[in-house]
């Protein structure tokens, strides 16, 4: 069959990669794709947001599953539209989308449907916003202050102080920081514990679980530093309960959408914080994760390409085969990210040999490979151990000691 995928980061190299090695899969094609998966992709010249142009660039090489990547096309709806033209889309519709596009809808979802998250409120004017926070302090609880609407991994803050708690509150309601993104805030009890990342394949009234995998959020080492997209994997993790988790945190956001007449169909990602008073929700993702599908997919058995498509047409799912093996997966980064870093530095050379380099913010200028983005590469080592794949991921990421990039030496430490 003949598969395009939407996105263009290193979880979408990762995607490309793994559906490329389909038994299935013919050709696959990519937008707007990126120097990597160029070499194992066709890419079609089309913008990802230009959906009339996608659907012809689609229909005329007569591709059999579209498989999309980030949330920003999702929440635009780019599902709904390609789905009009009957060819299967791996991704959810507009309406489902929103749980990861409003953090304020999917507060609302997850008391209604009675699944465990933060307690929380949320808030258009500043003034109560403030006096909601300075309230919950007092009383020892502090919070986390969240932008509600999609803000790229960004819009979570995690204050020190009271101060800080409604300072950010005021620069997403007064000063306007966050923009369309920041007009609703929704603060949240702060929660403590080890994180999970649990990505499902879901069809619309089923869905399977791929292996957990636990994200490193922080720049730095030991958990230290400002939030970030993600800068590290580790697959597998111990979760004794896994099939409980999906029950509580898949099934009942499929039933609530299938009720609502919006069936969920793609990847669904909620993300968990195993607390000491229980695994709670601190948020859904209408996606795959990154870097977690970079260290998940290598573990990954069967087909990919076959699991998608069943799942885009409804259709039961089979059962994941996954590899004994561990996988970590390192993320070189451009030195300063999440904050000012610079661009169109010219990388060292990315050859990969005998583990996976997925690209992210690379592109190609004048023939050389240069760093256009703050993730720049993902490496991904499998190994019997943990120790082992981390070793040699590491080897790979040596080659980023000297220059302006940075990764975290404590991945699967
Ligand atoms: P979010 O944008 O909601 O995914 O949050 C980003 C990150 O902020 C999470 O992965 C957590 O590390 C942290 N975080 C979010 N919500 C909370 C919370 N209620 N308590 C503690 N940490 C949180
Ligand atoms: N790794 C976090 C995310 O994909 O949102």
């Amino acid at each position: 069959m003949r598969v395009l995928v939407v996105g263009g980061g290193a979880r979408e190299h990762a995607l490309v990669w793994k559906l490329a090695n389909s038994a299935t899969v013919e050709t696959v094609y990519a937008v707007p794709g990126n120097p990597g998966i160029e070499q194992i992709a066709e890419i079609l010249p089309v913008d990802v947001f230009d959906f009339f142009a996608l659907n012809d660039a689609a229909m005329e090489r007569r591709v059999d599953l579209v498989v999309i990547g980030p949330e920003k096309p999702l929440c635009a709806g780019i599902a709904d539209f390609m789905g009009h033209t009957g060819i299967p889309v791996f991704g959810p519709s507009q309406a489902c989308a929103q749980i990861e596009g409003s953090k304020a809808f999917a507060k609302q979802l997850m008391a209604a449907e009675g699944i465990p998250t933060a307690r929380y409120a949320a808030f258009t004017s500043a003034p109560e916003a403030r006096a909601y926070i300075h309230a919950e302090w007092s009383e020892g609880r502090p919070v986390v202050v969240k932008a509600s609407g999609e803000a790229l991994g960004k819009g979570a803050v995690l204050p020190e102080s009271v101060e800080q708690a409604t300072d950010a509150a005021d620069g997403m309601l007064v000063r306007n920081e966050f923009g369309e993104a920041g007009r609703t805030v929704v603060v949240e009890e702060r929660l403590t514990g080890r994180e999970l990342s649990l990505m499902a394949v879901c069809n619309g009234r089923d869905y399977r679980l791929l292996p957990p995998a636990r994200d490193y959020k922080k720049v730095g080492d030991d958990d230290t530093g400002p939030n970030t997209g993600g800068m590290g994997a580790v697959s597998p993790v111990d979760v004794p309960n896994l099939d409980e988790l999906g029950e509580t945190f898949v099934r009942p956001v499929l039933e609530r959408f299938l009720r609502d007449g919006t069936p969920y169909v793609g990847a669904l990602y909620p993300g968990l914080m195993l607390t000491d008073s229980g695994p709670k929700c601190l948020e859904y993702n209408c996606r795959f994760g990154d870097p977690e599908t970079q260290c998940v997919l290598p573990r990954l058995g069967g087909d990919l390409a076959q699991m998608l498509l069943r799942a885009a047409r409804g259709e039961e799912l089979p059962r994941p085969v996954v590899s004994a093996e561990a996988c970590v997966s390192v993320v070189i980064a451009s030195k300063g990210y999440p904050g000012h870093f610079d661009k169109l530095v010219p990388l060292p050379d990315l050859e990969a040999d005998g583990v996976n380099a997925f690209f992210a913010g690379v592109s190609e200028l004048n023939g050389e490979l240069v760093s256009s983005g703050g993730r720049v590469v993902t490496v991904s080592a499998m190994g019997s151990t943990i120790a082992e794949a981390r070793e040699k991921a590491y080897a790979y990421a040596k080659r980023f000691d000297n220059g302006p990039w940075h990764y975290r030496r404590d991945i699967g430490a």
